[in-house]
């Protein structure tokens, strides 16, 4: 299956150079470094990374204030030994005189390549940073001219370190390290570089292999001469003292290194190529290679980790943020689950800096995780955007309860995982605090960073209750499991008692703001008093998705951008990825259009969640946000992309496909899969790893689910159960949908819009409204319902416009004050045991009401987490009868109208199923329903043929 379109070739522009010696730049998870081509010798692009190789430096502060860090990591840029200067016939090449200059990267084989035409030569550069062994990187030069070419091979000991520059997402310009050691070798060189501070050496070890004649080696060169054809390989070894030196040899063969990279991504590719059903290649040649980039940045151990920029630059001065755990590890956690457990190790082993870190911030307990670091220490300066950022703790337990779910690895739990919860979930208990029976915390900052240090933070407050949650459950888990453990864990973590008694009624009481008229939740409780940011342009930029208004913190200072009701990036709605059981669903559909109108996308962090949450609510854009993403480094969209590759946007545009167009949620006891298949996206096909063992899944009209290895697991497909196992290994999901209209179906709401209008009519105009307007206006839009009353009862008189929706809303203000007290007991009898019923069999459920009311009302009446799509009748223009509303129902779900059946009380809604092509199902009287393929009159009738049709038993009626 793992075939096509893997390969990413581009054609340089020369001003592109800094751009590309980011995007090509190879990397194994443990060294890394940027694509120059070798005849180019200038080391302003070059540069090598070691990942979590670390220089401490001061950090200087104007104004102190207690706990603020003195000190701060930063990555440090290594030389690169790659480079060399070219002469043909004793003239120097000028890499800027070349023809044509062509970069490819092999994703297959891993070989990363620069080809330059000139005119009296070319000139072929390879790379490999070796997957397999991750100390080595090979490299092949290969030059044909006419005549003498001779190769000066540098051994730079020096890099260069820009310079400072007001980005904060830039890297610094000190100088970080010392030559240590500097060494000729037969036939090459060794270099160690000190750090000046943490003291870590990193030891370059090279040796060069030719088919030149003569090699001259002075100083820190070395020469190789030929005549018309110049090959020359140089395999580098990479070691530092964090890890220990080995002295590996470096008597290795290009060709063999070529053949096991080739090796490993043959096994890498088997499981981890993702197939997009899709007519647009793009998409499928940009994700390859945003994967290949994830598996490049990912840490091989403990002792690192995941960088912002992974190893392509260094941008954000190689530090790991929040980024791993939320927008990367994901990935993995599903794809590989080996590579989930390392990044989690990691900060297993800073969990003791976190420990610290929380005595240094005041509290005597707990684990507050830096939010951005290498080593373990706190190396943000801004607090504001920094240390305030609390939820990041909560994120790493998010990510750690998830592995145990996803891999059911009691061991973990219990070596390291239970540990890091709890620690979390203590900070949480000692920075909140209980008033007013409610627990509340107070002056944190959630990852929206053009809101900063506020109370009762959304997302903040949504994952300590889930770490509350989990600290308690997985305590009582191990406690039924083995006592022993937990009394090794309770001594080790002098655990006592009332805490878990603490975290379950801090779990309960945990604040969430929400607004139960707007069916919002709400981001904190500063929010809603802010101003709207004056330049209106800057939101939600989604037409041209690309535009280009410079970033707000590049140009506001940020107490401004505080102040107003703007966002950077996706919060809220990023909670309600994770969390949604904490939500509503009408909640989630609603917080979704409210705040992505008010954010900015200036974090490269906004689109691809936006993406993959739109395709949970049906937004029609979702393949341009994903496409956004996808993009975001390949065309430099934000015009940064020479500093690093955006890692997290990277891992999110992933994460678009796992958990968004698969719809994958690991759950404690299952998995759960709700696909979408969209205009351009019409299905997905990948392997994926769960609870141990190993599945394919393949979706467009029906999901396939099949058992590759391993004993199986449980499944939820659109809320139907399945378990695979040996003995059932293959599963198959066909899609239905049943739309539902609401008012006159589910409740009786007829009457009550016929009251509102009759009331309006008499208030008015002394009229009594005949009661066959009840008939009338069923499944009618407000306005229409207005035109229609108007026109027939007082055809006399004309109305304006304006004194139309004047009335309209009147009536609206009316029929409002009569559902206001709605609850689920006004309900039909017997709809949710309906809905359950068909929940049960995995189908899809829509509302398609045409009342804007719709969204409100089965909130109120406690069904709106049934349905997997709620049709917003705003973004609908024509009404029923038109079959619009209910095509877009379809469409939202990805289902064939033959699949699907629509319910409706009233005639234009029967003729707009019908329009659709979709079965009509009439609910009420006979006479009036006559063009409906069927009629009931009440709910049990109707119950028995929708769950015969859902359960596939005699036919449809
Ligand atoms: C439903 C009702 C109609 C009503 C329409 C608009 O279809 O059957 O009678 O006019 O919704 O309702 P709204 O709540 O938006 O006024
Ligand atoms: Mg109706």
């Amino acid at each position: 299956m793992i075939t096509n379109n893997l390969f990413y070739k581009v054609q340089s522009k020369k001003n592109d150079k800094a751009l590309l010696a980011t995007q090509f730049a190879p990397g194994n998870g443990y060294v890394g470094f940027r694509a120059v081509c070798d005849e180019d010798s200038d080391k302003t692009e070059r540069g090598l990374f070691i990942n979590g190789f670390y220089e401490r430096i001061p950090m200087v502060h104007s104004e102190f204030a207690h706990g603020f860090p003195e000190v701060t990591d930063r990555m440090v840029k290594l030389p690169d030994w790659n480079s060399m200067d070219v002469f043909i016939d004793g003239v120097k090449l000028n890499p800027d005189d070349v023809l044509k200059r062509t970069y490819h990267f092999d994703l297959k084989s891993g070989v990363m390549e620069i080809a330059s035409e000139y005119k009296n030569c070319t000139v072929i550069s390879r790379k490999i940073a070796d997957f397999e062994k991750p100390n080595y990187i090979a490299s092949k030069t290969i030059i044909h001219g006419e005549g003498q070419i001779r190769a000066v091979l540098k051994f730079p000991l020096e890099v260069y370190s820009g310079e400072r520059n007001r980005d904060p997402r830039k890297s610094g310009s000190e100088k970080l390290y010392k030559t240590h050691r500097f060494e000729k070798l037969e036939n090459g060189f060794l270099g160690e570089f000190k750090t000046l501070n943490s003291n870590l050496i990193s030891r370059i070890t090279q040796k060069v292999v030719s088919n030149g004649t003569s090699f001259i080696q002075t100083e820190n060169e070395m020469e190789v001469t030929a005549v018309s054809n110049l090959e020359i390989d140089r395999i580098t070894l990479v070691e530092d003292s964090i890890r220990g030196f080995y002295q590996n040899s470096v008597d290795r063969k290009y060709a063999d290194i070529k053949k096991a990279q080739t090796e490993y991504l043959a096994r890498f590719w088997e499981e981890n190529f993702v197939v997009l059903n899709t007519e647009n290649n793009n998409y499928q040649k940009y994700l390859n290679f945003l994967i290949y980039h994830l598996l490049q940045a990912t840490a091989r151990d403990k002792y690192s980790n995941i960088s912002a920029k992974g190893l392509t630059g260094d941008g954000y001065e190689g530090h790991y943020f929040w980024d791993t755990e939320i927008y990367m590890y994901p990935v993995w956690l599903v794809k590989d689950p080996d590579r989930a457990k390392t990044l989690l190790e990691y900060r297993y082993h800073i969990l003791d800096y976190a420990r610290k870190r929380s005595k240094e911030l005041g509290y005597n307990k707990g684990a507050t995780y830096a939010w951005r670091t290498i080593s373990g220490i706190e190396c943000s300066g801004y607090m504001p955007a920094g240390t305030a950022q609390y939820h990041l703790s909560g994120d790493i337990a998010y990510a750690a309860i998830s592995y145990y779910f996803a891999t059911g690895d009691y061991r973990a739990l219990v070596d390291y995982i239970f540990e890091m919860v709890f620690e979390t979930a203590r900070t949480f208990y000692e920075i909140g605090n209980f008033t007013d029976d409610k627990f509340h915390i107070n002056a944190v900052t959630g990852p929206d960073e053009y809101t900063a240090i506020v109370n009762d933070n959304y997302y903040t407050n949504a994952i300590a209750k889930y770490n509350f949650e989990w600290a308690v459950k997985l305590y009582k888990l191990i406690e039924t499991t083995s006592k022993d453990d937990l009394n090794k864990l309770i001594e080790k973590l002098r655990i006592e008692k009332e805490e878990v008694t603490n975290f379950q009624n801090a779990f309960e009481a945990m604040v969430l703001l929400t607004d139960d008229k707007a069916l919002i939740d709400i981001q904190d409780n500063s929010f809603v008093q802010k101003e709207l940011w004056p330049d209106e342009s800057v939101y939600d930029p989604s037409e041209g998705l690309s535009d280009d208004h410079e970033p707000l913190l590049m140009n506001y200072h940020p107490l401004i951008i505080y102040r107003h009701k703007i966002l950077k990036q996706v919060e809220v709605v990023l909670a309600h990825f994770l969390l949604k059981d904490y939500t509503n669903k009408i909640k989630v559909d609603n917080s979704f259009y409210y705040y992505k109108a008010l954010t900015t996308h200036d974090s490269s962090l906004s689109y691809c969640i936006h993406s993959l949450m739109g395709l949970k609510v049906g937004f029609d854009r979702a393949d341009d946000y994903f496409l956004n993403s996808l993009e975001l480094d390949i065309k430099n969209l934000h015009g940064n992309t020479a500093d690093g590759m955006h890692m997290a946007n990277i891992g999110g545009a992933i994460m678009n496909v796992l958990y968004g167009y698969l719809g994958m949620h690991v759950k404690a006891d299952f998995m759960e899969i709700n696909p979408v298949t969209t205009d351009r996206i019409n299905g997905i096909e990948t392997v994926f790893h769960y609870n141990d063992s190993k599945f394919l899944i393949k979706t467009g009209d029906k999901t396939e689910l099949s058992l590759l290895a391993g004993e199986g697991a449980k499944f939820s497909v659109r809320g139907k159960e399945y378990t695979v196992t040996k003995d059932n290994p293959n599963v198959v999901h066909g899609d239905k949908a049943v739309l539902f209209d609401l008012d006159g179906v589910l409740t009786d709401t007829g009457e009550l819009h016929y009251q509102a209008w009759k009331k309006l009519m008499n208030d008015e105009f002394a009229i009594d409204l005949p009661v066959k307007y009840k008939d009338l206006v069923r499944g009618i839009s407000r306005l229409e319902s207005m035109e229609l009353i108007l026109t027939n009862e007082l055809s006399d008189r004309s109305f304006s416009e304006e004194r139309k929706v004047e009335l309209a809303n009147r009536k609206n203000e009316i029929y409002k004050s009569l559902i206001e007290h709605f609850t689920p007991d006004d309900l039909y009898d017997g709809v949710e045991d309906l809905l359950k019923g068909l929940k049960k069999e995995g189908v899809f459920i829509a509302l398609c009401s045409s009342s804007k009311n719709g969204g409100h009302l089965i909130y109120r009446l406690g069904i709106d987490n049934y349905f997997d799509a709620v049709v917003n009748p705003s973004f609908i223009e024509r009404g029923k009868p038109a079959p619009d509303i209910f095509e877009k129902a379809l469409k939202m779900l990805g289902v064939n109208a033959e699949n699907a059946i629509g319910v409706e009380d009233a005639e234009a809604g029967i003729q707009a199923i019908n329009s659709a092509n979709i079965r009509s199902v009439g609910f009420g009287d006979n006479d009036m329903l006559k063009e409906a393929d069927v009629v009931f009159d009440n709910i049990s009738d109707l119950s028995r043929c929708l769950l015969n049709w859902s359960e596939d038993k005699n036919g449809w009626n």
